[in-house]
């Protein structure tokens, strides 16, 4: 079975479908797509079924990252779907807890920043009202997050024994 990651935000346009991409990437030049599979979604409704922001397909596509997928909102069923699902900062992650009052998820719930190994900022911050810097700072702290969350993963998870 793949370890199935979830990268979420509020809208699915900008943060999370980079941090989906970037970890493809990754995954990709690790051969490890049959090992690992990766989603994005948005706590709100508010962009569903819209492609990534352009301003944020612009930043990643400067650093040789395509932007690919819809937005879809986060559900409850995704708990079970998925092994882990990581929140681009605080309010999203307490969005996806507030539909988890039993608390049952919550160890399979983690801030992205946590798996940065170079930079100190605890939170992946909301671009979408910001100039171009602010979209090629996400994609910077994401391909930090995301080098140190394969890490983590092929520690982890993979040399497991099956
Ligand atoms: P994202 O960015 O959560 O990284 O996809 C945003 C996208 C849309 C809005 C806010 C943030 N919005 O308010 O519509």
């Amino acid at each position: 079975m793949p370890y199935k990651l979830l990268f979420v935000c509020l809208g699915n346009i900008c943060r999370s479908p980079s941090a989906e991409n970037i970890m493809n990437h990754l995954v990709h030049q690790g051969g490890l797509e049959n090992q690992i599979l990766c989603d994005s979604a948005g706590t709100s409704s508010y962009h569903i079924g819209s492609a990534p922001d352009r301003r944020m397909a612009k930043a990643a596509g400067d650093r040789g990252i395509t932007l690919e997928g819809k937005a879809r909102q986060f559900t409850a069923e995704d708990f079970e779907a998925f092994d882990l699902i990581l929140a681009m900062d605080r309010d999203n992650y307490g969005q996806i807890l507030s539909l988890d009052p039993q608390r049952q998820y919550q160890d399979k719930v983690k801030l992205m920043c946590d798996f940065c190994r170079h930079h100190s900022l605890r939170e992946v911050p909301d671009p979408y009202y910001g100039g171009p810097e602010g979209f090629n700072q996400v994609i910077d702290l994401l391909l930090d997050a995301c080098a140190g969350l394969l890490e983590t993963i092929q520690q982890e998870q993979l040399e497991l024994p099956s």
